[in-house]
């Protein structure tokens, strides 16, 4: 690590009360109530517009015991315009907890806060480090931009034990000093920094308090942090399997084409759809086909929809790549887990 960590929390600090932002309606008070507010409709909505909502919004409803008491249609309709309604609906329900799980007020710790609708664990830091300046870490998209650049973190985020590396490493930088005071500044300076200066695009190393020290800012390259790595889009297949046995109990296995999902493995020959898998069959052994209910196998990028139709056959009736298996043959090759699974549980 290149920064000593109590440095970099002075800096940000420092940073903060020097040239971030104050005066802001949230800035000026310590109410759990107008905090949680704020902090909900800020984030997925700029300064500017939110100045608008969040007065109209306390002049309706002041404190949370009046928010509990409207209905959502009241809240929704507040709400208007600012999007992501979901937000709207769980503020509506986090009232209502507050009002019936702590008796309308809200409760003072990161920890206890992160149990109430809509507020998750980085919301529920920040709630609790302005109000009560608990040393809690917040981890939202600005700051985990801010901390990969500042240290180099080059790892995938989308891996859970990633992200939680870099809550750790956001744990290990909160101030140490003077937390009452400290605590909010701090916070509201990482936010504003990531807002500000280390923005996505084209960050403005040279007013950065951090920019010595920064390892992205060193390497010319600050952009190339947080590493994104393509969004996975989850894929379906639905697979149409042919169990065929022969009066013996042998199975009819396929081995799988060198390329595609169970490559080289041997496998009930798949076929596309129903009609397709029962017109593979002679027209003798079509009536006492049975159909099993499909099952789903998840794979890491996808979902499988197995489905299998089972016939006995002559061994003659099977033609094409394939061979007959015994039991103890087929359970010495290589098969796709599911497909193990469903012979075992019908030999
Ligand atoms: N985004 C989320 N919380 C914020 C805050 N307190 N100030 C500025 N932007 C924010
Ligand atoms: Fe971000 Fe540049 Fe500051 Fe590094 S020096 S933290 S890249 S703004």
């Amino acid at each position: 690590m290149t920064h000593g960590e109590a440095a970099f929390a002075a800096r940000i600090i420092d940073w903060q009360r020097r040239h971030g932002r104050h005066g802001l309606p949230w800035q000026a008070t310590r109410e759990p109530y107008r905090v949680w507010l704020s902090e909900i409709m800020l984030q997925q909505t700029q300064v500017s517009t939110v100045l608008g909502y969040y007065a109209r919004f306390l002049e309706r409803f002041p404190d949370v015991a009046s928010l509990s008491a409207a209905t959502e249609d009241d809240v929704l309709a507040l709400w208007s315009g600012l999007g992501y309604y979901s937000r709207a609906r769980n503020l509506h329900r986090c009232a209502r907890e507050v009002m019936a799980r702590f008796g309308g007020v809200f409760p003072r710790t990161a920890a206890e806060l992160a149990t109430l609708p809509g507020i998750g664990r980085s919301t529920a830091a920040a709630i609790a480090a302005f109000c009560f300046g608990e040393r809690a870490a917040i981890l939202d998209g600005n700051v985990k931009r801010v901390l990969t650049r500042a240290f180099g973190i080059a790892d995938d985020l989308s891996q859970a034990r990633h992200e939680k590396a870099l809550w750790a490493r956001a744990e290990a930088l909160l101030p140490v000093h003077d937390l009452p005071h400290d605590m909010p500044a701090y916070t509201q300076g990482v936010m504003d920094l990531g807002a500000s200066i280390c923005t996505l695009r084209r960050p403005a190393c040279t007013a950065c308090p951090l920019v010595d020290k920064c390892v992205a800012a060193g390497e010319g390259q600050p952009e190339r942090y947080p590493v994104r790595t393509r969004r996975l889009v989850r894929g379906q297949i639905t697979l149409w399997l042919l169990h065929a046995r022969d009066a013996q109990g042998r199975v009819w296995l396929r081995q799988q084409p060198e390329k595609g999902i169970w490559a080289r493995l041997y496998c009930l020959p798949p076929h596309d759809g129903h009609e397709a898998l029962m017109n593979s069959l002679p027209v003798t052994a079509r009536d006492g086909a049975v159909r099993h209910a499909p099952f789903r196998h998840v794979l890491t990028h996808r979902d499988l929809d197995i489905h299998v139709v089972s016939a006995v056959v002559r061994p003659t009736d099977m033609t094409g790549p394939g061979r007959w298996c015994t039991p103890p043959e087929w359970a010495a090759l290589g098969l796709p887990a599911p497909i193990r699974k469903f012979l075992q549980a019908r030999t």
